[in-house]
């Protein structure tokens, strides 16, 4: 059965594996380097990672110390809302790419919308121009959000990362993102293990008949309509489970029995929300 992980193609003619690991609140190195070192041996070839996860190194330490070659990986990180400005975005790279080890990274997002974007991008474009960033995007951002960084942007981001789960479709912003060629990356695919998506009804029927578990259902969803997904997961063997979605699929009766689940219930912050995203500005990163 055909089991590799695809890429999808991004805007600026690279590519991008559908699948990758995401590290987020996995804050020491054991359980850091571990998840890596599983997630390459059982074939992924995506780490998605953020300066304020704080673990940055970690990651760096695991690809180095893995039998896959750094250049045959995807890593993203992202930019924390306290960074703003021109220099001091580009210094904010830089530190992450020192924390990684790291000579050039493939993609590098603007975590949230918060206030300053627009001088974060203008830095952000000129390091993707001079081959430090290989390419550059979002997260987070709502339609508004992406109208108006686009104002001022020479440069189109590749994927706009953001929260998506059963239980919260984000259908509007998808078909926009389709519209502009941007990628929907869907970041807790699983609704982050504090949303009951996982126990719900209707997946574990269709767990059931596939033979497959809940999860899966999940991820493959995602995968069929289009997503970048990034589940987290510190054990191997739902590491190994959770990338094993490209052998069975799901028939259109399936897919809409999973779409009918939504629910518009967020398990994270609202892009909307100008108070948080001013107060977030205040957090440092988990460094
Ligand atoms: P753990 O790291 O203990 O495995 P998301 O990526 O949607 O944020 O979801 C991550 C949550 O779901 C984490 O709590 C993770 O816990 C859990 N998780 C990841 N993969 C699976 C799986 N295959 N089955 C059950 N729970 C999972």
């Amino acid at each position: 059965m055909h089991n590799d992980i695809p890429e999808l193609p991004l805007n600026n003619g690279n590519r991008i594996p559908q699948l990758g690991l995401g590290v987020f609140q996995v804050d020491n190195a054991e359980d850091t380097k571990n998840a890596v070192k599983w997630a390459l041996a059982a074939g992924y070839r995506h780490i998605d990672t953020a300066s304020y996860y704080g673990n940055e190194q970690w990651v760096g330490e695991a690809i180095r110390e893995s039998d896959v070659k750094r250049e045959d990986i995807f890593v993203t990180s992202k930019l924390w809302n306290s960074v703003r400005g021109y220099d001091e975005t580009k210094q904010a790279f830089q530190e992450t790419l020192d924390k990684l080890g790291f000579e050039t990274l493939d993609m590098f997002l603007i975590h949230w919308p918060a206030p300053g974007y627009a001088e974060s991008w203008r830095a952000m474009e000129d390091l993707y121009k001079d081959g430090k960033i290989k390419n550059i995007g979002v997260s987070n951002f709502n339609q508004a959000q992406l109208e108006k960084l686009m104002e001022t942007a020479t440069v189109k981001p590749v994927v706009d990362q953001i929260e998506t789960h059963p239980y919260f479709q984000e259908d509007d912003l998808h078909a926009y993102l389709e519209t502009q060629g941007i990628l929907h990356e869907a970041w807790s695919p699983l609704g982050g293990g504090n949303n009951n998506a996982l126990t719900d009804p209707v997946i574990n029927e269709l767990a059931a008949a596939h033979d497959v578990s809940a999860a899966q259902i999940i991820l493959r969803w995602h995968i069929q309509r289009e997503e970048i997904v990034i589940p987290k997961s510190i054990h191997e063997a739902r590491i190994q489970q959770n990338r094993d979605v490209f052998a069975f699929g799901l028939d259109e009766d399936e897919m809409r029995a999973i779409s009918d689940l939504d629910a518009g219930k967020r398990v994270g912050p609202d892009p909307a929300d100008e108070a948080w995203l001013k107060k977030s500005q205040t957090y440092a990163s988990r460094k």
